[in-house]
């Protein structure tokens, strides 16, 4: 039998864990994800601490995801458990009708200390989850045009909800079930739901068009895909969309978008007087080396959606921040709307503490000079492995495009985005990558198969960048022998 000590947060409290029990009880009673249960394998995990996670068997592994690129200030960062434990001295659970410091502090921090300079900003409502923003936001921007359509781009992640699933593109990653044993793959039905259209992802290391880059393929000074939004706008009739939603550089799908695009979508947003909705669920709070990843791009967007490092993942909260004109339009009206756990008192006592340890270290810098290293050694590895097709990012947030031919770009597994996730995936390049890595102590892998995500705490630190590129390293060989 598997036991072990389990020493808590305090290292007070010890007691004995039956990892045989625990697993038992996942295995029969938990509903899963991603494997189907003849698949599935455990991964008993004892402790978290930093950047990395400690398994039932003592083994401490790098995670160089960072949970879900989400635990930006490290896991259990002490500033945020301190304050955590302070908040329950004096507060349990008020919704957010009451007024608390922590709620307070925290809109206050991120609207005027973070956000102020740029002059956009009026107002933040939190909620539990960067689905339940993306929802919420949808709804503001729908009740503020008058205007029922939505446009999202294609091969984006905003979650999985009726509105923010609707908006993800990536369509197995929609709450669809796939076989293991078969090509059996089955989506939601109806889903995504009715007034949600797609544009083109500017995804030049495989443009739709054919063209090599946003130099090339300008008409009138708009880029190639930004003329197919257009024209969307124009047959779904402007008076009738509400909103472009985006994410800047895509978590899952790995898109860093280019900054004709970003401009340009900013200029056609503008002039159709259509919303920018900004997905900064995964991009936001220093992963990409700034506060928000819209300031690499010199614009602002109207609405902003956060989640995930708002708290560095510590407790459920997220957050939607609008414009100072919307702000301005909402206080004219009662807004009949409430949300359980908006503003939970401890969940608002780990965003205050999360963000003053961000602004205290200025994480987002951090981030940005350890990001340069990790490029640094991105690329110096890429040439020695003829399976790395395209590296991208920024930040501490990169993605690589494993290929089996460099000069053609052809992917391994063909159907690369618009995969289903049925059948066989263990020759997935995403799927090697991961267990190999694991075999290092290093965990990482990604949501589409021929790319690989790279998102470490923004607290990592050099030695631990060497130990994630020498485990890559050993991880990419196979890919390589298979390449032609
Ligand atoms: C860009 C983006 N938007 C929205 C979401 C959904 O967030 P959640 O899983 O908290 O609902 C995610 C989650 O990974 C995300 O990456």
């Amino acid at each position: 039998m598997l036991e072990q000590e389990h020493t808590s947060v305090a290292s007070v409290e010890r007691k004995r864990i039956d990892w045989d029990k625990i697993i038992e009880w996942d295995r029969d009673y938990c509903f899963h994800i991603e494997k189907a249960l003849s698949e599935w394998l455990p991964i008993p995990i004892a402790k978290c601490d930093g950047a990395y996670v400690i398994d039932a068997n003592g083994n401490k592994l790098l995670d160089f995801l960072s949970g879900l690129i989400s635990v930006n200030a490290g896991q259990r960062n002490p500033q945020i458990v301190e304050a955590i434990k302070d908040s329950l001295e004096n507060y349990g659970y008020l919704w957010e009708f009451f007024t608390t410091p922590y709620k307070s502090e925290a809109a206050k921090i991120i609207v005027k200390d973070i956000l102020g300079a740029d002059s956009w900003a009026g107002r933040v409502h939190f909620v539990g989850s960067g689905s339940e923003a993306n929802e919420e936001a949808l709804q503001i921007a729908k009740l503020y045009t008058n205007r029922p359509y939505v446009i999202t781009r294609e091969y984006s992640y905003h979650g999985w909800t009726q509105g923010a699933g609707a908006c993800t593109r990536v369509r197995y990653w929609r709450g669809s079930l796939s076989s293991p044993n078969s090509s059996e793959y089955r989506p939601v039905p109806g889903f995504p739901a009715d007034g949600y259209f797609a544009a083109p992802a500017p995804f030049c290391y495989r443009c739709p068009y054919g063209y090599k880059g946003p130099e090339q393929c300008q008409v009138n000074g708009i880029v190639a895909c930004l003329n197919e939004l257009e024209h969307i706008i124009l047959t779904l009739g402007p008076e009738n969309v509400a909103a472009v939603i985006t994410e800047l550089v895509c978590g899952g799908s790995l898109i860093v978008s280019p900054i004709e695009w970003v401009r340009g979508l900013r200029v056609l947003t503008k002039k159709y007087g259509i919303l920018l909705i900004d997905d900064e669920v995964m991009s936001g709070f220093g992963r990409t080396g700034k506060w928000f990843c819209y300031q690499h791009y010199g614009i602002t967007p109207d609405i902003m959606t956060t989640a995930k490092g708002i708290v560095s993942s510590h407790l459920p909260a997220a957050g939607v921040v609008v414009s100072r004109e919307i702000a301005n339009f909402f206080d004219k009206y009662r807004w009949w709307h409430a949300v359980t756990f908006s503003s939970h008192p401890v969940s608002m006592a780990a965003v205050v503490a999360n963000l003053q340890f961000m602004m205290d270290v200025d994480l987002p810098k951090r981030a940005e000079k350890s990001g340069l290293y990790l490029e640094k050694r991105l690329r110096e590895l890429s040439p020695s492995h003829k399976s790395v097709g395209h590296v991208s990012g920024m930040g501490l947030f990169w993605g690589i495009e494993i290929v089996r031919n460099r000069e053609t770009h052809e992917p391994f597994i063909k159907e690369d985005r618009d995969v289903t996730g049925a059948g066989d995936i263990s020759k997935w390049p995403i799927t090697v990558v991961q267990q190999r890595a694991l075999e290092k102590g290093v965990l990482m892998g990604g949501l589409v198969p021929n790319c690989l995500r790279l998102g470490p705490a923004l607290t990592v630190t050099e030695e631990e960048i060497d130990r994630a590129i020498d485990a890559l390293d050993y991880a990419l060989r196979p890919l390589d022998a298979e390449c032609v």
